[in-house]
């Protein structure tokens, strides 16, 4: 059965549009337009700004980070990163929403590996495969890079689970924060230099 799905997936990804840097600077279509001007929309965009400039104030993230969002729906999150000042911004989702979120697969994506500087998503807990989900943010991100996750507001213990999924990872940071209205726990990893080590105690030392 999970294969089936799998292969499913596999051919989703197989037609995803071309990837490329998201570029702020378009003339905007009136639909996005209308959109972008809403109320609602910027709510919800300077929550997300908000969010990464705690990143930036802490030297995670600088203009130069290559960014990485997935499974980003409409489009908030790379567009609050463009905003604090990224020139570098790709978000993908399984389905696109022009220009801001490109169509691919987030359990295979159409990106070599270590491209990416910082690599972002809230929906984990909705991703089919999500250690496979996991294994694509690790191997896209570059060696000292960060994955970060926005999760529903948790504990240690449910911290550490989740951290099991990252097997090449080490926890820098985790925070209790307000993401649209909704009290998350956002969890930053960093990509480690050496494999296999044994990151899961180390991370557990982070967390005591
Ligand atoms: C980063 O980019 C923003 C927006 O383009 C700019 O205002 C800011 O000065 C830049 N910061 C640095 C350190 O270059
Ligand atoms: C976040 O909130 C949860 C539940 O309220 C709490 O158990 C946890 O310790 C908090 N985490 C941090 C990093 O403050």
């Amino acid at each position: 059965m999970e294969r089936n799905v799998e292969k499913m997936l596999n051919r989703v990804s197989v037609v995803f549009l071309s990837i490329g840097t998201v570029l702020m600077h378009l003339p905007l279509p009136k639909k996005n337009a209308r959109i972008w001007f809403s109320g609602a929309w910027k709510s919800r965009l300077s929550s997300f700004s908000t969010y990464f400039l705690r990143f930036r104030d802490l030297g995670f993230i600088q203009n130069h980070t290559k960014a990485l969002c997935l499974s980003d729906g409409a489009g908030h999150a790379p567009m609050a990163l463009s905003q604090i000042g990224l020139s570098d911004v790709t978000a993908v989702e399984l389905v696109d929403s022009i220009p801001l979120v490109k169509r691919a697969d987030p359990h295979n994506l159409p990106f070599f590996d270590r491209v990416f500087d910082f690599v972002f998503t809230a929906h984990l807990a909705e991703a089919l495969f999500p250690w496979r989900f996991v294994e694509e943010m690790e191997r896209t991100v570059r060696r000292g890079g960060f994955c970060v996750v926005a999760v529903d507001e948790c504990s240690g213990d449910d911290v550490r689970d989740i951290a099991r999924f990252f097997h090449n990872s080490k926890i820098v940071d985790v925070a209790n924060v307000t993401l649209e209205r909704v009290k998350r726990t956002s969890i930053l990893f960093k990509l480690q230099d050496s494999k296999r080590t044994s990151i899961l105690f180390k991370v557990q030392d982070s967390l005591s």
